[in-house]
């Protein structure tokens, strides 16, 4: 999409070739209307879909996911970050391990939230190895509950996350793919 594609352009910092800064609209400071007008995008690219429920997962992914749930007209659900896995009977829980920060982590959603019908679109920031959506398809499949696709802003195509997803059937729809960014500047994917 031109216009995330722009945005990244004129406002992006590449940290090392593998860090993307997006803080002043994304990730720190976020352009609410920004980000409102990505969602009228997924909302053309799931045109005729059933979609009951956005999962995401907190901090970064909220932002979007409300933008998503107000253009959908449906409830936004994050998925909470704790140190350890949770036992409680009331969440469902997955383990993801994050190469970007080297650590794994364990993300608990209430039982409430997730139920068998519910068709859900997965949401979030940036897409690398996709590990953050694997825990949350997982979620989905322990509440019973349908993975429509995913609504990605920025997926690093270089990393193989997305490919994988799509290979394995998941509609994952990024608003821009980096194939490669280094000090010489970032090339997207056409
Ligand atoms: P994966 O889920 O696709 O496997 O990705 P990975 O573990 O590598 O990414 C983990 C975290 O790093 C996520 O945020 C993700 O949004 C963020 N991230 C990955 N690559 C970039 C990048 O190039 N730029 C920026 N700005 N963020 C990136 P998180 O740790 O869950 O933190 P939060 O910000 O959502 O709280």
């Amino acid at each position: 999409m031109k216009l995330l594609e722009d945005r990244i352009l004129s406002d992006g910092e590449v940290i090392d070739g593998k860090i993307l800064k997006v803080s002043n609209f994304l990730n720190h400071q976020i352009d609410v209307a920004f980000l409102d007008q990505l969602a009228q995008e997924w909302v053309r690219r799931f045109s005729g879909v059933k979609i009951t429920k956005i999962l995401t997962i907190e901090s970064s992914g909220i932002a979007i996911g409300t933008s998503l749930a107000r253009a959908f007209g449906v409830p936004l659900v994050f998925a909470k970050k704790h140190q350890t896995s949770n036992v409680n009977e009331d969440v469902y829980s997955a383990e993801i391990f994050s190469f970007t920060h080297g650590i794994s982590y364990h993300v608990v959603v209430s039982k409430k939230y997730i139920l068998p019908g519910d068709s859900v679109l997965l949401a979030d920031d940036f897409l690398a190895n996709g590990k953050a959506l694997q825990g949350l398809i997982k979620i989905c499949n322990e509440g019973g509950a349908q993975v429509v696709g995913a609504a990605i802003a920025i997926e690093k195509g270089f990393q193989n996350g997305g490919d994988e997803l799509r290979k394995s059937g998941v509609k994952v729809e990024s608003l821009a793919i980096i194939d490669k960014m280094d000090s010489d500047g970032i090339k997207f994917r056409d």
